[in-house]
């Protein structure tokens, strides 16, 4: 029990260092907190470029200015290593690793579980492990604990163990790592108690919960709620389409109710690194159990099926002007999952791109944020956005809406546009140059 007063002596006095693996969307703006509030923070990342990143103060992560890392390296409180052996010095280790899913659509846990074979190696009296990636409940107990308890020490007594879910939604200037409330859950009440220590230094609300477990499901039980209830109003959209309804003003009347009714929107996919895997751990590891989750199971075969009816939609306004989806030239704009981020990884963008081709569409991309990307296996750039570019092509798909595109003049000057998002709400939605979701 010493080691752990010792922690939390350090912890309250801020010279506690703390160990962050995994330098990505949710790894890097971690440790830029804790450094900004004193604590010696070391980063580490098995990705080269991340580190050179830090290390030369370049960020990578919209959310995280170069400004920031600068002053930051300047005063010493930022590090970035590849090296595992700075855990050994480090009095807190917080897990960013990624968890994807395998092409089988199951847990992918190679990262957590090398990142705990690395920790194992080096676990010492008086530290605190917190797992903050997303993944099934049960894996702080299950995968974590086992291996750090290998050699003799017990959790609670000898070090911490705790999981806090992140929420950070990247490019969201308003609620940020350090305002969105961390739930913690320890393997015990000290685990939780030391955890809701270090965090609360450097985030404004710390929600604890009884177990790790608890913990584990209320990230999944966030984002499994997001993709239902996308995958509801993706349904809902199609109900519409066939209806002759638009589903947008029916959305904006109804989120004037005041009460019992939350506004959710319909798009051409879910995409990211968390919506569409997330509810797939909660999925598999309850599959284990002997149990379907259908809500889960349902939305993904909803919120999988929109690629689809987006081409299905192009193939229709190229029809009515005569020209067949074959030949056509094709201008998805937007790559990214979301609005004025970067990140592709799981896009929608991708499966329609892949479907438009396979229909024989000539296809081309403008997205302000990535500036290439292999789409079905060839590398592309992003065109620009000039007004011969525009009347070149045969249609328009806007897939993301970011901010800083000029939607007024892609009017002007494309063909015919088919909207994903709404972008075209208002009076010009009448031009029947706009086909909506
Ligand atoms: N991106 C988000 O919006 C978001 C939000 C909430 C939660 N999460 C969860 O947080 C976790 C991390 O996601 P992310 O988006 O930051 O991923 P990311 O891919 O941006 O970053 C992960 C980093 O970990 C590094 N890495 C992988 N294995 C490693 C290892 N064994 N040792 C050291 N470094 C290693 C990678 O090189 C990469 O730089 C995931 O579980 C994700 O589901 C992500």
């Amino acid at each position: 029990m010493a080691a752990l007063t010792q922690l939390a002596k350090r912890i309250a006095k801020r010279s506690a260092r703390v160990g962050v693996i995994g330098l990505g969307y949710v790894g890097l703006p971690l440790a830029v907190e804790f450094a900004k509030e004193g604590f010696r923070v070391t980063g580490i990342d098995l990705d080269p470029r991340r580190v050179k990143g830090v290390t030369r103060a370049r960020s990578y992560i919209l959310d995280v200015s170069s400004a920031d890392l600068r002053q930051l390296r300047r005063s010493g409180r930022l590090r970035a290593t590849s090296s595992f052996d700075a855990l050994r010095q480090q009095d807190a280790i917080i897990i960013c690793v990624p968890t994807p899913l395998r092409k089988t659509r199951e847990p992918d846990m190679q990262y957590i579980v090398s990142a705990t074979q690395e920790i194992a190696k080096r676990v010492r009296r008086g530290q605190l492990i917190v797992l903050e990636s997303t993944t099934y409940p049960g894996t702080t107990d299950e995968v974590i604990l086992p291996a750090l308890t290998a050699r003799g020490l017990k959790v609670g007594r000898d070090f911490c163990l705790a999981f806090s879910p992140e929420r950070i939604d990247p490019g969201n200037p308003t609620h940020t790592t350090r305002t969105i409330p961390k739930v913690i859950g320890g393997l015990t009440p000290r685990c939780t108690q030391l955890a809701m220590a270090l965090y609360g230094s450097a985030i404004h609300r710390t929600v604890p919960v009884s177990s790790a477990k608890v913990a584990e499901m209320v990230k999944l039980l966030e984002n499994t709620f997001r993709a239902v209830n996308i995958g509801l109003v993706n349904e809902i959209a199609l109900i519409c389409d066939r209806l002759g309804i638009d589903v947008w003003e029916v959305i904006e009347a109804a989120r004037t109710k005041p009460f019992g009714f939350m506004a959710f929107y319909p798009g051409p996919g879910i995409g990211g690194h968390c919506i569409p895997s997330d509810p797939m751990y909660l999925a598999w590891k309850v599959r284990v159990h002997g149990y379907e989750a259908r809500f889960i199971e349902l939305a993904t075969q909803i919120n999988s099926s929109m690629p689809e009816h987006v081409v299905n939609k192009v193939a229709q306004v190229l029809n009515d002007r005569r020209k067949a989806l074959r030949g056509s030239r094709v201008l998805l704009l937007g790559l990214a999952y979301k609005k004025d981020v970067g990140d592709v990884r799981d896009s929608p963008a991708f499966d329609i791109a892949r479907l438009l081709e396979e229909r024989g569409a000539d296809l081309l991309y403008h997205d302000p944020f990535v500036p290439s990307a292999e789409l079905n296996g060839t590398v592309r750039r992003s065109i620009a956005l000039t007004a011969s570019a525009l009347r070149q092509t045969d249609c328009v798909v806007v897939v993301t809406n970011h901010s800083n595109v000029d939607y007024g003049f892609v009017l002007r000057h494309a063909p015919v546009i088919v909207d994903t998002r709404n972008q075209y709400a208002g009076p010009p939605r009448r031009s029947r140059r706009v086909v909506k979701l």
